[in-house]
């Protein structure tokens, strides 16, 4: 003999069903935002392996190009060692604009070949600056800052931004730093649309 569900009953457990699928689905797209995941205690390349699958874990089911380049500038401050100042300038008419970042309010606008960014964008190479006060033309946003790395975003052979990284520390950064930094932006650039980010 089967059991009658009262018909309100049998509704109540679809939508609840249709709810927990659709929890779940979400909660597939949704990176972790968790950060006792992180581990403090790692190395260079590690710290590296880890930042760059949170930032891929961040983008790769969002396409809106700010909250990405969003949330990869808050992973970069959040994770990598000693940094005053993270985020971008974005290339607009010509010229560097401050982009999403994390620290200190910034110089807004750097012409090519001026400072740090603006020499990344003319030599399109990655820039390590062991100590910025030795950088002829360095620009100085914070003057904290003591470090720097900046690289240069290309795509189809245009530089399209740099991602700048500041410390308060003498020589923060090195070769891993390069490697590390240019491989995460490698795998950022297919998920930001940079017609988008460099609209004037
Ligand atoms: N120091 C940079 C300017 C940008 S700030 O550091 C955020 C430079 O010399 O280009």
């Amino acid at each position: 003999m089967s059991e009658a569900v009262p018909s309100s009953t049998a509704a109540t457990h679809e939508a609840a069903h249709a709810s927990a699928l659709e929890t779940a689905q979400e909660a597939a797209h949704e990176p972790s935002l968790d950060y006792n995941e992180l581990n403090l205690t790692a190395g260079k390349a590690e710290r590296y392996d880890q930042l760059r699958a949170r930032v891929r874990a961040l983008v790769e089911h969002e396409t809106d190009w700010l909250a990405n380049l969003g949330n990869a500038a808050a992973e970069v401050f959040a994770w990598l060692p000693n940094l005053n100042w993270a985020g971008f300038y974005l290339m607009k008419n010509g010229e560097l604009v401050l982009g999403p970042f994390q620290g200190r309010p910034a110089c807004v606008r750097i012409k090519v070949g001026r400072g740090v960014c603006g020499t990344a964008v003319s030599t399109r190479a990655t820039q390590v600056v062991a100590d910025v006060h030795a950088f002829p033309g360095h620009i100085a946003c914070d003057v904290r800052s003591r470090s720097e790395i900046v690289v240069p975003v290309i795509v189809n052979g245009e530089v399209v931004a740099v991602l700048d990284l500041d410390s308060a520390a003498l020589n923060n950064f090195d070769a891993e730093d390069r490697t590390g930094l240019e491989a995460l932006i490698a795998d950022l650039v297919p998920h930001v649309d940079w017609n988008l980010a460099t609209a004037g």
